[in-house]
């Protein structure tokens, strides 16, 4: 098995000239979309749908208006003024999608970085939404699995890498045996490096940074860095939606 990594979202365009059929692509954007949906689906949601644009949201609630509609820009929910129609339903904080709110129910949601970069991977044989939350089940379902390649991928902010989502991938990295390629190198040893105090290097990372300027936001940060506490396989399946596998 070949373990590679994409550190930076600029390296995502580049995906859709690759035969990915015999790759597990593993999503990180720990801060906060992948974080957020791998809740949503603990917290009993039936699928989360991700879209990349606002308008794409949209078209989908008019279609089935059943769906509760989530994401945010510049961290913050999106309200009616950028959505030209309707406030969503939710942001993008998994303290948001409790039991009461999502159980049983299809979120479509579109966000900054994390929904792009896991429509970056269609065609993949696999792609899973990967976080801390869901790290170790992550790693048994690809163990088991045994793709010939596992791509990890860091959704980054914007063009950016983002510290935490290439932490993530290192922790990932640790836990598979593999052929493993410079950058997956990379997000291992910055994983090994920041591990005896993972929460501090993570406060300190432009991400956490912002949400903890957020009053409403600041515990996102310490809720997305907690190991293992939901160990289940979020997948993508051939409709686009994200389910527990
Ligand atoms: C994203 O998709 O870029 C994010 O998860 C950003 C955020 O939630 O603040």
């Amino acid at each position: 098995m070949k373990i590679e990594a994409i550190l930076t979202p600029a390296e995502l365009p580049a995906l859709a000239r690759r035969d990915l059929r015999g790759t597990a692509c593993v999503v990180f954007d720990v801060l906060r979309a992948t974080s957020t949906f791998v809740t949503a689906l603990r917290n009993g949601a039936n699928a989360v749908i991700p879209a990349g644009e606002i308008s794409e949201a949209l078209a989908i609630r008019k279609k089935q208006p059943e769906v509760l509609l989530a994401g945010e820009r510049d961290g913050v929910k999106i309200r009616a003024a950028q959505s030209g129609g309707a406030d969503f339903d939710l942001g993008n904080s998994p303290r948001e999608f409790t039991p009461e709110t999502v159980r049983d129910k299809t979120i479509v949601s579109t966000t900054t970085n994390g929904t792009r970069a896991l429509r970056a991977c269609v065609g993949a044989q696999t792609v899973l939404a990967g976080s801390f939350l869901n790290l170790g089940a992550t790693a048994e379902f690809i163990k088991k699995l045994q793709p010939a390649r596992v791509l990890l991928v860091c959704a980054g902010t914007h063009e950016n890498a983002a510290l935490e989502d290439a932490l993530a991938a290192g922790a990932l990295c640790e836990l598979l045996a593999g052929e493993i390629s410079d950058a997956a190198e990379i997000a291992r040893c910055a994983h090994a490096q920041a591990r005896s105090d993972l929460a501090a290097v993570v406060r300190n990372s432009e991400n956490a940074r912002r949400l903890l300027a957020i009053p409403e936001l600041r515990d996102d940060v310490a809720f997305c860095l907690q190991r293992d506490i939901f160990p289940l396989i979020a997948g993508m399946e051939a409709d686009g939606a994200i389910r527990r596998q």
